[in-house]
């Protein structure tokens, strides 16, 4: 970890200036609180394909946030892509002050199903990048993670875009981790249907023990899941508006959804040419939380089924009933009646001021 901590000392010379962009970002962002020009600290957790790469763009172009480090998980693509994916993202946007680790390559007990048709074969929609020059640092995700939360109780949002391998890695290393983060926000699930079969989305579908484990920490939760993030997709008209723009995020950002349109537009994923803005709309709600409209739930996640691993199940109210045990003999039929949700779930989007958000984030000149 020695590498990690040189690192974070040197990130306290660049936060200072942060802290000072974001302040002065209150007057252009007047829903931000005053107690909000701290910038937010987060982890960022991804499994590198297009729209993380977009999230991950977004959020080095907000000053209301401060990245303590970047983890990558396999998942659109094997971890051999989604960490030199990462590494490449926090070159383009110039923060190679950030340190990026490496995680599990694997889910926690399932074998590993990617979505190259939707992100390509790289990860990034086929579009060509030099390898990063950037390394990654010695100690893995979920060290990283448990050590930052350790040092910094109660100030650490974790922004998880990928399945949560990771992220329930660090939740088992030991029973503290959990009561140290401040929330752990993340795009997965949905409440209506799936994306990968009719009711898991790929997030929770990739690792549902994992997604069970997070499920069941007690850690503050914001879930924005299909029902929301469908209604985001990008197009050549947008794409168009990045392209215009001469700085290098919004040129990668254009080449990486221009080039994944055009490859794989006609495959699963990609509706009438048009791609789901996932994972940056779940980074935007931390820049702007008026964008979703959130409600409480208490959320679970199928892993038993044979048909339906990685559901989420939302209920909104008591009675919170599980299926039928198998052993009726001894089973009472008493479902649930102390009703406690466990997650803020997105109900609602207001997808142009989304794409305002987005579009002016990474258009913005240096
Ligand atoms: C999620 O799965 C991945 O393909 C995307 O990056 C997003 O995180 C959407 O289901
Ligand atoms: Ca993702």
């Amino acid at each position: 970890m020695t590498s990690l901590v040189s690192r974070v000392s040197r990130r306290t010379f660049l936060g200072t200036s942060i802290t000072a962009t974001a302040a002065a970002a209150l007057s252009t962002f007047p829903f931000l609180s005053v107690e909000a020009a701290q910038p937010r600290r987060i982890i960022i957790d991804a499994d590198t394909g297009v729209d993380d790469a977009i999230a991950i763009l977004l959020a080095l172009r907000s000053p209301e946030l401060k990245v303590e480090a970047f983890t990558a998980v396999s998942g659109n693509v094997p971890l051999t892509l989604t960490l030199p994916n990462t590494l490449r993202m926090v070159e383009i946007a110039g923060r190679t002050d950030i340190p990026v680790a490496a995680g599990a390559a694997t889910p926690l007990v399932r074998n590993l199903i990617t979505a190259s048709y939707v992100h390509g074969t790289n990860g990034l929609g086929e579009a060509d990048f030099p390898e990063p020059k950037m390394k990654p640092v010695a100690a893995t995700a979920s060290e990283v993670i448990r050590r930052l939360v350790y040092d910094n109780p109660g100030e650490i949002t974790i922004v998880a875009i990928g399945p949560l391998t990771n992220v329930a890695l660090a939740l088992k290393s030991d029973a503290a981790v959990g009561k140290k983060i401040k929330e752990i926000l993340m795009m997965g699930g949905s409440l209506s249907h799936g994306n990968v079969t009719p009711s898991a989305e790929f997030n929770f579908y990739v690792d549902p023990e994992a997604a069970r484990v997070v499920f069941d920490s007690g850690v503050p939760l914001t879930m924005v899941g299909l029902n929301v993030t469908e209604r985001v997709r990008i197009g050549k008209e947008q794409i168009a508006v990045l392209e215009a723009a001469k700085n290098s995020v919004s040129q990668a950002a254009a080449k990486i959804l221009r080039s994944t349109i055009e490859h794989l537009g006609h495959g699963r994923g990609i509706v009438q040419g048009k791609m789901a803005m996932h994972d940056p709309l779940t980074v935007a709600y931390l820049l702007d939380p008026s964008i979703l409209t959130l409600k409480e739930y208490y959320v679970q996640i199928e892993t038993t089924g044979e048909l339906s691993a990685g559901e989420s199940v939302g209920y909104e109210a008591a009675p919170v009933r599980f299926s039928p045990p198998m052993d009726t003999g001894l089973a009472t039929d008493a479902p649930r009646l102390d009703f406690k949700a466990n997650t803020q779930v997105a109900v609602d989007v207001d997808s142009e001021k989304f794409f305002k958000l987005l579009l002016s984030r990474l258009t913005a000149t240096n």
